[in-house]
């Protein structure tokens, strides 16, 4: 191998770890992409972010006057949902995890946008915010 040719092969070398570099920074960002749709699941609050998926998921079972069948468990307060987020029920059943009971009831899990909504404002110590 030549000088030259060589140092072609350093520079190419050097180019490819760049771009894996800048590559790799993309998962860094706090996107998840679900069904080629893309959400932002960071800093979840529950204000803004839980009650909204709870409210097209959930409360048609699970709040004030909407607790037949599911032995009168409501989720439409804080802290009736805090219990459950505490004691890991609600990570357990929204993600379907064995040992648990898949919620919504019967129905398929919710997509990952609406599921890591909830689960990181678990891990922020689902807060009242
Ligand atoms: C179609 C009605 C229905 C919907 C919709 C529904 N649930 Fe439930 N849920 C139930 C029933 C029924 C139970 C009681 C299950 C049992 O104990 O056998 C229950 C129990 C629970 C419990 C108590 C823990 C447990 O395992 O018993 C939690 C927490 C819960 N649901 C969360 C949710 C969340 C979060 C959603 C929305 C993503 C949801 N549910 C949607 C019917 C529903």
């Amino acid at each position: 191998m030549t000088k030259s040719r060589f140092s072609l092969l350093l520079l190419f070398i050097c180019l490819s770890v760049i771009l894996m570099i800048s590559c790799s920074k993309t998962s860094e960002d706090k996107l998840i992409t679900t069904n080629g749709q893309t959400c932002d699941t960071a800093g979840m609050k529950y204000g803004s972010n839980v009650i909204p998926v709870l409210q097209a998921n959930c409360y048609s079972c699970h709040s004030n006057g909407n607790t037949d069948g599911s032995g009168g468990i409501r989720l439409d307060t804080y802290a009736d949902l805090k219990k459950y987020a505490d004691n890991g029920f609600l990570a357990g059943n929204i993600s379907h995890a064995s040992g648990f009971i898949g919620m919504p009831y019967g129905l398929p899990k919710m997509d990952d946008c609406n599921i890591n909504t909830i689960i990181d404002w678990i891990n922020r110590g689902a807060q009242n915010d």
